[in-house]
């Protein structure tokens, strides 16, 4: 039973509410209104502003949080204050796992980067609810693949291919997220040089000479992959 069961509370229209918006989280897609409904009474809404810090580094874990609404960097921060950008999570990802199922402190700090809107659940009911709906086990254990996969291919452009090559990638990764063929200019080139390991005078310069090369075009409001193949080749590692 979820540590705080529901089973004897009625339902109300903030855990229905709550309950229609987890059926939109791929974690939680098939499960039943009643299992829905459950982890809707038991969890909690929280709201972040713009840059404010969700989960600190080296905490210990105490909650797993679902995106409602926002945005949300995770971030290593060096002595020096500078970021890598690990990922960025957006409506209907979850975050804060690890510290659940491993049991050691938080791996990274992750922070808003705009105002959101997050699910809050509890270690203990997170945990109820793994034991409850193996199926969510199964889903995590398909995401945590997907965010090694990724982790894997970061690491190889990080070894294997220049700032060319790095941003090529991004690029085409950030093109995919959108409608495949640009992005908006809200990721930032600083963003974009703390997600691949550079600076922004670099990732400035890397992006003008792309753009010589009618590879991309830049202009105020978007980023346009015009040359995919060549994109492509510059981010191919093989
Ligand atoms: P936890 O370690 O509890 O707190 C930080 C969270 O950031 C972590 O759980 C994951 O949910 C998330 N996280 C850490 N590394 C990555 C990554 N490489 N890609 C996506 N999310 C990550």
């Amino acid at each position: 039973m979820l540590a705080h069961s529901m089973a004897d509370t009625e339902s109300s229209p903030r855990t229905e509410r709550i309950a229609a918006r987890l059926r939109q989280v791929p974690l939680f897609a098939h499960l039943t209104d009643a299992e829905l409904g459950r982890i809707a009474a038991v969890s909690r809404t929280r709201a972040f502003p713009k840059q404010s810090v969700i989960l600190f580094e080296s905490d210990p874990g105490d909650a797993l949080y679902v995106v409602l609404g926002g945005e949300v960097k995770v971030v290593l921060t060096g002595e020096d204050g500078r970021e890598v950008i690990l990922s960025i999570l957006k409506d209907g990802d979850f975050f804060g796992e690890m510290a659940l199922i491993d049991d050691r402190p938080r791996s990274a700090n992750v922070v808003a980067t705009v105002d959101s809107m997050l699910l809050v659940l509890r270690r203990e009911d997170f945990q109820a609810c793994l034991e409850e709906n193996p199926r969510i086990a199964f889903g995590l254990l398909r995401e945590l693949s997907l965010r090694l996969r990724q982790a894997d291919d970061k690491i190889g452009g990080l070894v294997l291919l220049d700032v060319n090559g790095r941003i090529a990638r991004l690029l085409l990764t950030l093109a995919d997220e959108h409608d495949g063929l640009s992005m908006p200019r809200t990721v930032t080139h600083h963003t974009i040089a703390q997600m691949i390991g550079s600076t922004r005078e670099t990732v400035s310069r890397t992006l003008r000479d792309l753009q010589d090369r009618e590879l991309i075009r830049v202009t105020r409001e978007r980023i346009a992959v015009i040359d995919r193949a060549g994109l492509e080749r510059l981010a191919s590692t093989r």
